[in-house]
């Protein structure tokens, strides 16, 4: 099976990664995320418009947003859940948003407190006022291959939410493996059963990794011709809602995966190792990226 040429890498670690972390401080994050855009990411998460109450870390996004430097031809973007978090992201100046819907209705409950039904509707007035300022949307489908309180999710159902979102108008969904529980193979039919009704050109994968498989699944979706990745620098994060949920596969881990592939991605590995050491130290730790810790001199 051929491999892509080129994977746009959409970094994560800002929001997914800092979003489950003990809190780090504003000048942190912004030292983060600049960092990163000097790695030479071309899409950075940097921040959410969501409940500071459900998730506190993310309370300061609209002083991240107005903090960080901005660059020509790097994305900045933000999680929107709702009405009230696009006109923040809006008013933070964010170039794109991204909603997230789930494919267990017990997940979406807890993470979104509402219905499957219910988060698409909540997202339709995102699309409309994104669409009328010509802001582009992401979408996320959650659990994909398996959920913390349902166990196993019918491929088939996970189809039906992203053809959703793509019907609203999402330019692209990224397929998240929340809990981190796929493996190659279970990712191989996923993906075989989203593309009957999403091209793959239209679809991203998400991995925690939970039970280290994260990038032996992402291979397996480059395999499939899936060609945009997202990861977090330093391995930061989990998800709030989801018990066990460890970070999402370091980019450091993904980047030179794709080196060794010959695969063009645009990012510095010694400047990105760099980021991830400065948050690891913000948090009291170590990178949780092997690559980090062995390029280390
Ligand atoms: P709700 O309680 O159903 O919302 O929460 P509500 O509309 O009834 O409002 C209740 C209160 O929340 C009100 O405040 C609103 O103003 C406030 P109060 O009057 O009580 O003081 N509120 C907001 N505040 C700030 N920004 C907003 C906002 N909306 C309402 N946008 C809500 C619904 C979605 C807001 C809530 O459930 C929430 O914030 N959930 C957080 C979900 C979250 O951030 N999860 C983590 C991200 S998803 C993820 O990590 C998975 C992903 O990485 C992919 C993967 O790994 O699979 C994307
Ligand atoms: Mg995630």
């Amino acid at each position: 099976m051929s491999l892509p040429e080129f994977v746009k890498i959409v970094e994560v670690g800002p929001r997914d990664g800092l979003q489950n972390e003990k809190p780090v401080s504003l000048d942190d994050k912004v030292n983060l995320i600049n960092s990163l855009s000097q790695a030479g990411l071309k899409y950075i998460e940097t921040g959410s418009f969501v409940s500071p109450k459900w998730v506190p870390q993310m309370a300061d996004s609209s002083e991240v947003f107005a903090k960080i430097e901005r660059t020509d031809g790097i994305t900045f973007a933000a999680l929107t859940p709702n009405l009230q978090g696009f006109n923040a992201a809006i008013a933070a100046d964010a170039d794109e948003v991204a909603i997230f819907g789930a494919a267990s209705e017990s997940f979406s409950q807890k993470n979104i407190n509402c219905s499957i039904d219910e988060s698409i509707e909540r997202f339709t007035p995102v699309i409309e006022q994104a669409k009328a300022r010509g802001i582009k949307v992401r979408g996320y489908v959650s659990c994909v291959l398996g959920c913390p309180y349902e166990g196993k999710i019918a491929p088939t159902q996970v189809a039906k939410v992203a053809k959703k979102l793509i019907d609203m108008g999402c330019y692209e969904v990224s397929l998240g493996d929340t809990v981190g529980v796929g493996t190659p193979l279970a990712v191989k039919a996923l993906i075989a059963e989203v593309t009957k009704l999403v091209p793959i050109n239209q679809l991203a994968v998400h991995f925690h990794d939970t039970y280290g498989q994260a990038l032996a699944n992402i291979y397996s979706a480059l395999e499939c011709g899936i060609s945009v990745v997202d990861s977090a620098v330093a391995g930061l994060g989990g998800c709030p809602y989801a018990k066990g949920a460890s970070g999402n596969v370091a980019t450091e881990e993904l980047v030179y995966m794709l080196n060794g592939l010959g695969i063009v991605h645009g990012v510095n590995l010694e400047t990105l190792a760099q980021a991830g050491w400065q948050i690891s130290e913000a948090l009291g730790r170590q990178p949780n990226s092997k690559v980090s810790l062995a390029i280390k001199v």
